[in-house]
C-alpha cells in the first residue's frame, strides 16, 4: 500500500482487446480477456501506485481501488492513453490493440442478402469489409516523446513533464512465428524500456489463460527466460524489473 516500492507513482495499465466495429451488432475483436492487464493494475494498486487502468471489453470485475477507465476501440484507448500521459511515471501496453478497423462502421445493421439476391452474383452473396489502420498507440510515443528516429531516449523529444523523469514504456508482444527476432524489433522500434513476449504457442500461456510463459527483453539487448508463471505472478515479475528503472 502506502509504503510499497510504488508509492507515489502514477501508472497507466492498458488490458483487453479492442472492439472495432462492423455495424450497431458486430465487431472485429480478438481473444484477449484482460487477465495480464487486470493483474498487473492489482499489483501496481498492492506496491502503492495510483493505478489508471485502461480497458477493452471484458468480463472481469473492476478491481477495487484501482482508477478505471472503459473503451471500446483503438481509438479511443488511445485517446485515453494520452489524457494521461502528461503525469504518469510508467505505462504498460498488455492490451490487444486491433491493428486494423473497419473503415466505416454501418450506422444500421448489415443485412444478408436472400438466396435469391445472392444467385444473381458471382460472388454469391459474399461480403467484403475495408479494413484501415489504426494508429500504433505505444509506437507512435516513440516519436511524440523522444522525436522521430533517434534512439537515445528522454533527450530532443516533448518531455512528457520537463521536470520529471522521463516515461518508462513497456510492450508486450504476441507472435506466432519468429518471437525472438519480433519481439527485439518491437522493443528497439517502439523505444521500449521492457518488452514482454508471450509464448502462444502453448496452451497455458497468451490469450484468455491464467498462466503465462513470457521472455523479457530488456533495453540494453539482455533477455530472460520465465518460466509458466500464473499471470498474478508474471505481472509482479514485471513490476519487479520496472521498479529499479524508475530512478
Ligand atoms: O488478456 P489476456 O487474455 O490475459 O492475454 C494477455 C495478452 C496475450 C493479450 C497480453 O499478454 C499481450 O500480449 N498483449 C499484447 C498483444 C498484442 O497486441 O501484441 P502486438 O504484438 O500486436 O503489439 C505490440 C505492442 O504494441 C503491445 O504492447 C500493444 O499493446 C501495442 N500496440 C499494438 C497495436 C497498436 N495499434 N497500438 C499499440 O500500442
Amino acid at each position: 500500500g502506502q509504503h510499497g516500492d510504488l508509492a507515489g507513482r502514477r501508472v497507466i495499465v492498458t488490458a483487453g482487446g479492442t472492439h472495432e466495429p462492423i455495424d450497431p451488432v458486430r465487431y472485429v475483436g480478438n481473444r484477449s480477456s484482460g487477465k495480464m492487464g487486470y493483474n498487473l493494475a492489482i499489483d501496481a494498486r498492492d506496491r502503492g501506485a495510483h493505478v489508471i487502468l485502461i480497458s477493452g471489453p471484458v468480463a472481469l470485475p473492476a478491481p477495487y481501488g484501482v482508477e478505471l477507465h472503459q473503451v471500446e476501440t483503438a481509438m479511443q484507448m488511445r485517446d485515453v492513453v494520452h489524457s494521461f500521459i502528461t503525469n504518469a511515471d510508467v505505462l504498460v501496453m498488455s492490451a490487444a490493440v486491433a491493428d486494423y478497423r473497419p473503415q466505416v462502421a454501418a450506422t444500421q445493421k448489415i443485412k444478408k442478402q436472400t438466396q435469391h439476391e445472392a444467385m444473381g452474383h458471382q460472388d454469391g452473396g459474399a461480403l467484403t469489409l475495408h479494413l484501415v489502420q489504426n494508429p500504433d498507440i505505444l509506437g507512435e510515443l516513440a516519436t511524440t516523446l523522444d522525436g522521430d528516429g533517434d534512439a537515445s531516449r528522454g533527450s530532443g523529444g516533448i518531455s512528457n513533464t520537463p521536470a520529471k523523469k522521463r516515461l518508462i514504456r513497456v510492450g508486450f508482444a504476441a507472435e506466432t512465428e519468429h518471437l525472438l527476432e519480433h519481439a527485439r524489433e518491437k522493443l528497439r522500434k517502439k523505444h521500449l524500456d521492457l518488452l514482454v513476449a508471450n509464448d502462444v504457442t502453448r496452451l497455458d500461456s497468451g490469450f484468455g489463460t491464467n498462466t503465462n510463459k513470457v521472455l523479457i527483453f530488456h533495453a540494453d539487448g539482455a533477455m530472460e527466460d520465465l518460466p509458466v508463471l500464473p499471470k498474478t505472478g508474471v505481472a509482479t515479475a514485471i513490476w519487479d524489473r520496472i521498479v529499479p528503472l524508475l530512478g
